[in-house]
């Protein structure tokens, strides 16, 4: 996982973590919504709410490959986890680089490791200026990041993770201009990941599933900032992550509701078969005035270029949430099993 947790990529940890057919082998903090250092933060301190098992989290550049960073937290709160509180973390940082991870761990598991970045494309530009094969060494790459046939989310034309660092993911979907076509990166843009919109009752029935006593986790009349009563530790940060990223989407107009980008895209790392794929080549404007940062989609070969992505043209929001819910319910439920006086 290449994250810059992020309210909706705390998510995304959750579900890989609650799946077990997946093996996270390793987390890179990558500078997005929040610094590189909060992001590792967050991972460590998710890592022990969760009881994980030790899992490398490796710090990623401090800055994007050419602008200065630029952080959201408006979008996802001054830590980057919303209203959550997570106790700070006992695990320790690895001693080696995110960019140095990537290479090293697609070196030692050749075609077996499944890239996942739900965050700028910044530490896994610099893996592939160290290692040019790891395209070809990973077994597939999953983005979350651009937007095509859709508005942008940062500016008019350009979604957060590619305005962050638009050399970078040029770089990368240029890196992959001549991998197989089962290498292709699978992108989840805004045009799918928009649909995937969480609502107060998906938090509800995950805390039911966790086997949390019934109540209304999020309501729209609720004081902003109030915090939740949840006695699961895994459903309350997350209630309180989330329910601050609701208030930012009303604040913007978009309703009492928050788009679950990541976790999506880690669901489609696990099981592409979640998404509708169509292939073409993408590229990253860097020299537009206005449309700096757009990711370009040709479907149709008018470039010339072979296509190098297969962007996610279509799912089912309702069958990943029932997915997502189910998982992280569960889970949840394991890891922090209620006592009978918390059920009160
Ligand atoms: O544009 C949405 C993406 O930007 C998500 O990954 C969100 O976490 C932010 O990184
Ligand atoms: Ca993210």
């Amino acid at each position: 996982m290449d994250v810059d947790t992020g309210i909706d990529d705390s998510l995304a940890l959750l579900y890989l973590l609650a799946s077990p057919e997946a093996e996270i082998v390793g987390i890179a903090a990558t500078a997005g919504n929040v610094a590189a250092a909060q992001v590792a933060v967050n991972n460590l301190a998710w890592l022990d709410v969760c009881r994980a098992p030790a899992i490398e989290v490796a710090l990623g550049a401090a800055e994007p490959l050419a602008v200065p960073l630029r952080t959201t937290e408006d979008t996802h709160g001054p830590q980057g986890i919303g209203y959550a509180e997570l106790p700070a973390p006992t695990r320790h940082l690895s001693r080696r680089s995110a960019a140095r991870m990537w290479v090293e761990t697609v070196r030692e598991r050749p075609g077996e490791v499944v890239g996942l970045c739900t965050g700028p494309l910044t530490n896994l530009a610099l893996a592939l200026r160290l290692e040019p094969e790891l395209p070809r060494l990973l077994r597939r790459l999953v983005i979350m990041g651009g937007a095509f046939n859709h508005p942008g989310n940062t500016t008019p034309t350009n979604e957060w993770n590619i305005h962050v660092d638009p050399e970078a993911a040029k770089e990368v979907f240029d890196a992959f201009a001549a991998a197989p076509a089962d290498r292709r990166p699978i992108v989840c843009a805004l045009d799918i990941t928009e649909t995937i919109e969480m609502h107060p009752e998906h938090l509800r029935r995950l805390a039911e599933r966790a086997g949390c006593p019934p109540r209304d986790p999020a309501r729209e009349s609720d004081p902003e900032g109030t915090r939740s009563s949840a006695p699961n530790p895994v459903v309350r940060h997350v209630e309180d992550a989330v329910r601050f990223y609701f208030e930012f989407h009303r604040r913007y107009d978009q309703g009492y509701l928050a788009h679950m980008h990541d976790p999506f895209a880690a669901a489609v790392a696990l099981d592409p078969s979640l998404a509708i794929l169509r292939p073409a080549t993408v590229d990253v404007e860097l020299a537009g005035t206005i449309t700096r940062a757009t990711t370009v989609a040709d479907w149709s070969g008018m470039w010339g270029r072979e296509p190098n992505a297969d962007i996610v043209v279509a799912t089912d929001p309702a069958a990943f949430f029932d997915r997502l819910i189910a998982r992280v319910g569960d889970f949840a439920r394991a890891v922090h099993p209620l006592v009978p006086q918390e059920i009160s």
